[in-house]
């Protein structure tokens, strides 16, 4: 029984943030929802909440309708590479820039069919967050770290891809999702939200976690005993990943749903200080900076 429930532990920490980091993303991108927005994933999701949406695509795992679908959740390169190469590492379309752009594209086309376009929106809630997640951008022969063994604290039965996806920001979280999203939210600066908003292209943000994962590798103690020192060392990054794919997915939902004002959104934020926003940001008024320069 204890054996099975460790070998269940770790299969199930294979695929992305946990629950808790895919529910703090779509919290954060609430915030930064156009009204439109908000009204037509109402209308797709009905009751279901954004974050209860994000999580769907690892619900999935146990229905082999779908075992098709797990390739989606990552992209894997060489060891030696410094950036994605599509034609390389996606074969097929079956990684998660690709499925990014394929999910975005059904979700825009009004045409599709309505059971259609409520998978593509679940879809992409999930997989921009899990693109952000740096080891999810990683390397097959471990299958992004998930058959390297850790310790955490002292718990001796973890693996290096779950200590990113879950452990982490369980220990940061303390308990409280909303909470946490609240917190990262109000650290937004607007300078963030000109960097994390300044491209919409998946290859860009799978880079940036390339970048990041290349520096995990090379910083992972010869033990591989992740404590104090190792949540310390990187807690600021996982707030950051999280942070920006909210933003992103913000973004990406407002371009897709919204009123089609984001263009000047990211063109105004770069006149907006360089201060973090005490109120998260005023999500949902930003488009009225823009107002001066629309029609
Ligand atoms: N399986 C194989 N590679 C993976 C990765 N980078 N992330 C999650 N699951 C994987
Ligand atoms: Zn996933
Ligand atoms: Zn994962």
């Amino acid at each position: 029984m204890v054996v099975a429930f460790v070998a269940l532990g770790i299969a199930q920490s294979t695929i992305a943030w946990g629950p808790d980091g895919h529910s703090i993303i779509a919290l954060i991108a609430d915030r930064y929802l156009q009204p439109r927005t908000r009204a037509a994933i109402k209308e797709l999701l009905g009751d279901d909440s954004l974050a209860d949406a994000s999580n769907w695509a690892d619900r999935l795992r146990d229905n082999p309708a779908y075992d098709w679908s797990k390739p989606l959740h990552y992209i894997n390169v060489p060891r030696d590479a410094s950036t994605v190469n599509l034609p390389r590492d996606c074969k097929d379309d079956a990684c998660v820039v690709a499925a990014i752009t394929t999910y975005a594209a059904v979700l825009r086309n009004r045409k599709a069919p309505r059971e259609q376009r409520i998978e593509a929106l679940k879809f992409l809630v999930h997989f921009v967050g899990d693109v952000h997640q740096p080891l999810h951008v990683s390397y097959a022969d471990d299958r992004g770290g998930n058959q390297v063994r850790v310790s955490w604290f002292d718990e001796t039965d973890w693996n290096f891809h779950a200590v990113w996806d879950s452990a982490l920001i369980q220990r940061d979280m303390k308990g409280d999702r909303e909470l946490m999203a609240r917190r990262l939210a109000a650290g937004i600066s607007s300078t963030d939200l000109r960097q994390w908003r300044s491209t919409m292209n998946p290859s860009v943000w799978a880079n940036e976690s390339l970048k990041i994962t290349q520096k995990l590798y090379a910083n992972l103690p010869a033990d591989k005993q992740l404590g104090q020192a190792y949540y310390d060392a990187n807690i600021a990054t996982v707030e950051q990943r999280l942070s920006a794919a909210g933003v992103r997915l913000s973004m990406v939902l407002n371009d897709i749903l919204g009123d089609g004002r984001h263009a000047r959104d990211v063109q105004s934020s770069t006149a907006e200080s360089d201060q973090p926003a005490t109120q998260p940001a005023a999500p949902n008024s930003a488009p009225a900076t823009t107002q001066p320069t629309a029609p």
